[in-house]
């Protein structure tokens, strides 16, 4: 007697489960190879779960669905993980692409008062509902490209009031968007101007009163450790300090310079280091040895055009548990678009199509602590799929510059469906939402 479900997602040429290991944890080394693939696979959803996935002709015997979706040949993936995004922000910056383009540094365009302080200014002169509505705006397009959980940080506030500002408009924009997201504050993203000739004073109001009293709006502090912007003792107060309100530790380190971030990520327990173009043998061995996730963000070093990208492959084989991630902003890399992140880890970073999938799933899962939700289609977790318009799952990294998701699944429910890419390939069947 087949099982009663709400939904089968039935022949996905290639359904890639990850769950041919354990469900929770991160993956290092060859582990971050094994993805579990079907072929002309089904996932069995109830109540916004995984059921079972398998071979489409067993799932279609062992149950009765209400609603049956036929993915029509396409690829499957578990929804993206974006773990580290800055989606509250007013304003673009593409003047400043162009002036890099023409030969302006990016760290000499903010030293001029443009880059993160011109974000800050258009955050502060805009209301929190329109705030939060451009932000609504992007958790969409997350999900327009195949990501279903999304690390968002703040940062553009540099003010008690403004910081507060863009935290309730994030958390308004989340309610009404159907994308599992978390929050992470980054009030030491830079120092504003009127903090700018007495730092030590602006990572005093951090610790004071910014972290105690928007702690509570927050699941994570994040700072931007880095020469000439939060020093290794200022990150080191703020990161305490957040811990003390009860936040989550991730860090942006070792992105330009080296400074030994990735080291005090490490020795902090934070969940994440993020960057780490700089980053040192002695950070890599003690990310190895450590669950401090290496988010890497081949994105910014293509839109900056820096010559350092992350040692991936160095990393990968000596064990630290890696992710990729888009670094969605509007100075440093304007993409939420993690199949182009995954295309300029394989060429850039040397990473394999096995690498760049774990990397965008279960690992960065796991930096989130969100691994026993969501990163692979083992049972119990949401039923968060990502259906891509590719030949194979190979296609992976190979096929860029267009948005190859079709469907976006988020707990069990179509809340996407692109047009084709593909001349004479129809839109896939879609069950009610
Ligand atoms: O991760 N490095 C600092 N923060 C962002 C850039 C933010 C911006 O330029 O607006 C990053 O690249
Ligand atoms: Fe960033």
């Amino acid at each position: 007697m087949a099982e009663a479900v709400d939904r089968l997602f039935v022949h996905c040429k290639h359904l890639v489960t990850l769950a041919d290991g354990p469900a929770t944890g991160p993956r290092r080394g060859a582990a971050m190879r094994r993805l579990g693939v079907v072929d002309d696979g089904a996932v069995a959803v109830r109540g916004g779960r995984v059921v079972a996935t398998g071979p489409t002709d067993a799932l279609a015997r062992a149950y009765r669905a209400a609603d049956e979706v036929d993915l029509g040949g396409r690829v499957v993936l578990p929804g993206f993980v974006d773990c580290h995004t800055h989606p509250v922000f007013a304003r673009t910056r593409e003047h400043e692409f162009h002036l890099r383009c023409a030969g302006a540094d990016y760290m000499a365009i903010a030293a001029a008062g443009g880059g993160i302080l011109s974000s800050m200014r258009a955050v502060r002169e805009t209301p929190l509902a329109e705030l939060a509505a451009l932000t609504e705006r992007r958790l969409w397009g997350f999900l327009a490209h195949g990501t279903t959980t999304v690390e968002c940080k703040t940062g553009y506030g540099l003010s008690l009031a403004d910081e507060e500002k863009s935290l309730r408009a994030l958390a308004a924009a989340r309610a009404s968007v159907p994308l599992t997201t978390t929050r992470t504050f980054l009030g030491a993203h830079e120092f504003p101007p009127e903090y700018r000739q007495d730092r030590d004073a602006y990572v005093r109001l951090l610790c004071e009163q910014m972290i105690p009293q928007l702690a509570p709006l927050a699941d994570a502090c994040d700072v931007f450790a880095e020469p000439g912007v939060f020093d290794r003792a200022q990150s080191e107060r703020v990161l305490r300090a957040a811990r003390a309100a009860g936040l989550r530790l991730r860090m942006h380190a070792d992105e330009i310079q080296p400074m030994g971030g990735a080291e005090l990520a490490v020795a902090l327990g934070a969940d994440s280091a993020d960057h780490l173009g700089r980053i040192s043998d002695a950070g890599i061995a003690a990310m190895a040895a450590s669950d401090t996730v290496g988010v890497l963000l081949p994105g910014t070093i293509f839109f900056l055009a820096k010559p350092h990208y992350a040692p991936a492959r160095r990393m990968i084989e000596a064990g630290c548990a890696v992710a990729i991630a888009t670094d969605f902003n509007p100075g440093s890399c304007h993409t939420q678009s993690m199949t182009l992140i995954q295309t300029i880890a394989c060429t850039q970073m040397k990473m394999t199509a096995e690498e760049v999938i774990t990397a965008a799933t279960i690992n960065p899962a796991f930096s989130l602590r969100l691994d026993g939700e969501v990163g692979s289609l083992h049972p119990g977790k949401r039923a968060d799929l990502c259906v891509l318009d590719v030949p194979s799952w190979e296609a992976v990294g190979y096929a860029f510059g267009g948005n190859p998701v079709a469907m976006t699944v988020k707990d069990g429910a179509v809340v996407v469906r692109n047009v084709s890419q593909r001349a004479g390939a129809s839109a896939p069947a879609a069950g009610s939402r």
